[in-house]
């Protein structure tokens, strides 16, 4: 079958075997690109993400006036501005970044001068009214269009504020402490669920001192922030494709080394192990304030069970539920997600895409506003896939296609470099045919 660069056939496996160790956490590497980027002095990373929206962070924070230098292999050093960003005379690209559009909006909220941050459809397409809310509390003039991007900010001296977000969002917690970093008095973030806490682990590294009360985080400003040497922990998000493809089969054995264990981001070892999968963690160690251990998972001989997702571990699964529901048709007991109407709002309307690409296969699934039922104990067969140019969607598909009967063609495929270009070659490494 002819095939174009945007197109990936993936064929059914009988297996999936083997140890991998994989590139840097997405999240981390945003917030210690960003950090370092404005920090004092020269910071260097291994094992960087390699994914396009960590490149389109670090390219922003180099048009603000910060050194970039990427080296092979996901080494990164990064000479900080000292606290003061050079206003760019140009559109700060965050390409299909929520996470560089939001996190920087917060940043530069606090500077001086004018700043339009803009991104690609699907990001303009994303909410932007959830970080103008604090930030205008705070005092910043920002403009949106319809709520959308481009972001607009005239940079100006803030006003510590408490605040209680409205969605569990950890861009939008992020976006109010970089702004209340820089700010005098007390800023503080409430929140009903903890959402990840790589931005309150990554400023205490930097030098920052961040207190946590039971619900909530708060920053005291103005401080400034020093250079570091980290290693980033290898992405669980990414992960979550290769243990959802080893959960599949009876006699898989996978081991992903050195991945990052945050226990705001582990929730998806949980869901597996209610499934039934046999997980173990070994070596767990700290590092910079992030676990980091290795992970082993073997699926049973009994098959995958069920499992309900809802309420804060919905929140916290987010960017795992797509894979989850694509693989939940071949679980005996079906998934049922619910609290998790956030996927509207993702890089694509992740609910929809789901249902369609699972009804593609074959599926059946019920969809409600904020979630999916999908029954166990079904037969998938492989399909022409719309990944939407959503990342999580082509992923989510290829590994669905690994037990589907016939090939599955996945259409978008290239997205899956917006968090992961490695993930086809990998996937090809550890899938026994
Ligand atoms: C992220 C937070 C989540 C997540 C996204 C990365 C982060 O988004 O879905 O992929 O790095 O803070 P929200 O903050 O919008 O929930």
């Amino acid at each position: 079958m002819q095939t174009t660069p945007q197109e990936r056939i993936i064929r059914p496996a009988r297996n999936v075997m083997g140890s991998l160790r994989l590139p840097g956490d997405k999240s981390i590497s945003h917030r210690y690109g960003m950090l370092a980027a404005f920090a004092e002095g020269t910071s260097r990373f291994l094992n960087f993400s390699t994914g396009a929206d960590c490149a389109s962070t670090l390219s922003c924070m180099q048009a603000l006036g910060a050194k970039v230098n990427r080296q092979a292999e996901g080494t990164v050093e990064v000479t900080g501005v000292g606290g003061r960003v050079t206003p760019a005379d140009h559109p700060l690209d965050c390409g299909n970044s929520g996470s560089t559009m939001r996190m920087i909006s917060g940043l530069l909220a606090a500077q001086e001068g004018k700043f339009t941050l803009v991104g690609d459809a699907s990001l303009s397409r994303r909410p932007m009214e959830r970080i103008r809310k604090p930030l205008t509390e705070m005092g910043a003039r920002i403009t949106l269009t319809d709520g959308h991007a481009p972001v607009r900010i005239e940079g100006a001296a803030l006003r510590a504020i408490d605040y209680t977000t409205q969605v569990p969002s950890a861009q939008v917690k992020t976006c109010v402490l970089l702004a209340g970093l820089q700010t005098g008095g007390t800023t503080t973030v409430r929140e009903a669920v903890r959402t990840r806490d790589h931005s309150e682990l990554a400023l205490r590294a930097f030098g920052a001192n961040i207190t946590r009360g039971v619900d909530s985080v708060s920053i005291t400003g103005p401080q400034t922030l020093h250079a570091i040497d980290a290693v980033v922990p290898g992405d669980i998000s990414s992960a979550a494709f290769f243990l959802c493809a080893a959960a599949l089969f009876p006699d898989s054995s996978l081991v992903l080394d050195s991945l990052g264990m945050n226990p705001t981001r582990a929730g998806l070892l949980d869901v597996l192990a209610t499934l039934g999968a046999r997980i173990a963690v070994l070596n767990l160690e700290e590092k910079n304030a992030e676990l980091v251990g290795t992970v082993q998972v073997s699926a049973p001989g009994s098959g995958l069970k069920s499992a309900e997702i809802g309420g804060g571990l919905a929140a916290q699964l987010i960017d795992e539920l797509p894979v989850l529901a694509a693989i939940a048709p071949y679980t005996s007991g079906g998934i049922r997600i619910r609290d998790a109407k956030e996927l509207r709002v993702k890089e694509s309307d992740r609910i929809a895409l789901v249902a369609k690409n699972l009804r593609a296969m074959g599926a059946e699934v019920t969809e409600f506003e904020d979630g999916l039922d999908v029954p166990g104990g079904q037969t998938l067969h492989g399909a022409t896939i719309d990944a939407g140019g959503d990342h999580r969607i082509a992923m989510a598909f290829s590994v669905a296609a690994l037990r589907a009967t016939g090939y599955t063609l996945i259409q978008g495929a290239e997205s899956a470099a917006i968090s992961f270009p490695e993930f086809f070659e990998l996937l090809d490494q550890v899938a026994e045919r």
